[in-house]
């Protein structure tokens, strides 16, 4: 194909809208955990598309899936089911607490239909008082207007007139927060099982046994938003397992395609009955091109050897990381949970984080922020040893970089 025109960074700011910053590099090939951009430049992939890519780049058996379905059927719409849909709901349905799924296209979108399923559950089980969301400060859930509300920080709802009302906002951690906004009126609490976007901050074990305690004095249902931390990424195939707290409804997105769009929402028959036919849906939820890649993923992260291999690549990041903050003492903590962690920086360097991830892209890898002072890592799950280490050192030079300069 003959391109009459540049296509390079310039051209974004001419034609696109301007809600994003993208880096001047303009990726056009990776193979697992290496990626290559249009001068061929290589690069180490620590950031995965945002938790995204969990096998990589061009994994053959999502590749595989995607071919074999493109030569069968693409899309019928939610007029009709197909196989990829149903074998990969039989297998989530399987390898959860769940009995039902459904089909989205996006975190938000799986999350937009978790909110609304609490909201019909508690008006038809117990009346139109219950429709109190609680969500907590700094967590996200995603950009639809809904989801952006009930995420914990107003910035990103400000602006776009009028709210989705009644969504309250508790701290993270802190209990009795939670216990000071809670009453009968409750319908849900939203949390993040490991807040990512907000700052890879872990939840104690008692806190999240605490909430859902809480959700069951009250009648009021638990949404883990694990957009982020499912599908392998803390170790677990969901966070939940980790934590021995089952939610009543879950959300999953991301990592669930390995990089073909798709989300979905799962919870139990006894909830799932309140979306009747014609309460929501969705176009392309469910679509057998999405689904049949989900499924090559889904089947390929969930063997004990991916996820086993998660907490023993974390432990290669710890070590790497520590051992770099032993020379430049540029984080007070390494932390987060298996392959989604957080390098926070001490206070020499706080609001920085986006000049440590641009030197570590001028060095050749990848990284990602959690807010303006931590560094984020959220690379494959089958990311080879050798790559892990090739990315840690050339992030130390980085490091390196900006200590000294
Ligand atoms: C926990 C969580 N929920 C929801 C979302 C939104 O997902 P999407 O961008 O696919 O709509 C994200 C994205 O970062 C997320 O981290």
């Amino acid at each position: 194909m003959t391109n009459h025109f540049p296509v390079n960074r310039a051209l974004f700011d001419e034609v696109m809208v301007p809600n994003y910053s993208p880096s001047a590099v303009i990726p056009v090939r990776g193979q697992g955990s290496r990626v290559w951009d249009q001068q061929d430049r290589e690069f180490i992939d620590f950031a995965g598309g945002i938790a995204v890519n969990c096998l990589g780049h061009c994994h053959p058996a999502l590749v595989g899936a995607l071919k074999e379905q493109a030569d069968k059927i693409w899309h019928l719409s939610n007029v009709m089911t197909n196989e990829p849909a149903l074998r990969l709901a039989k297998k989530m349905v399987d390898n959860t607490f769940a009995e039902k799924v459904y089909f989205a296209n996006s975190g938000a979108e799986s999350n937009e239909a978790a909110l609304k399923l609490a909201r019909r559950w508690a008006l038809e089980v117990h009346g139109p008082e219950k429709t109190q969301i609680i969500a907590f400060k700094q967590g996200f859930h995603g950009r639809t207007f809904f989801t952006v509300t009930v995420g914990g920080q107003p910035a990103y709802s400000d602006g776009f007139g009028p709210k989705p009302a009644d969504i309250v906002h508790a701290e993270y951690n802190n209990i009795d927060s939670v216990k000071a906004l809670i009453s009968d009126k409750t319908c849900a609490i939203v949390m993040e099982p490991l807040q990512g976007e907000g700052g890879i901050i872990s939840p104690t074990n008692d806190f999240v046994k605490s909430v859902r305690e809480l959700c069951d004095q009250h009648n009021a249902l638990l949404i883990f938003d694990e957009v982020q931390t499912g599908v392998g990424r803390t170790g677990d195939l969901y966070a939940y397992m980790g934590l021995n707290v089952t939610p009543d409804i879950l959300t999953t997105a991301k990592a669930l395609g390995g990089g073909f769009p798709i989300g979905a929402m799962i919870t139990t028959t006894e909830i799932a009955k309140h979306l009747k036919i014609g309460t929501h849906g969705s176009t392309y939820g469910g679509n057998p091109l999405a689904c049949a890649v989900a499924e090559a993923a889904f089947d390929t992260v969930n063997t004990p050897e991916v996820l086993k291999g998660v907490s023993d690549k974390a432990q290669l990041y710890i070590d790497g990381l520590n051992a770099i903050n032993e020379k430049y003492n540029a984080f007070t903590e390494i932390r987060g949970k298996g392959l989604l962690i957080g390098a926070v920086l001490t206070d020499a360097y706080q609001g920085r984080a986006k000049e440590f991830l641009n030197a570590a892209m001028d060095e050749g890898v990848m990284t990602l922020v959690a807010g303006a002072s931590i560094i984020r890592f959220a690379p494959s799950l089958v990311i080879p040893n050798e790559d892990i280490a090739e990315g840690l050192a050339r992030f130390e030079k980085a490091v390196a970089k900006i200590v000294n300069a």
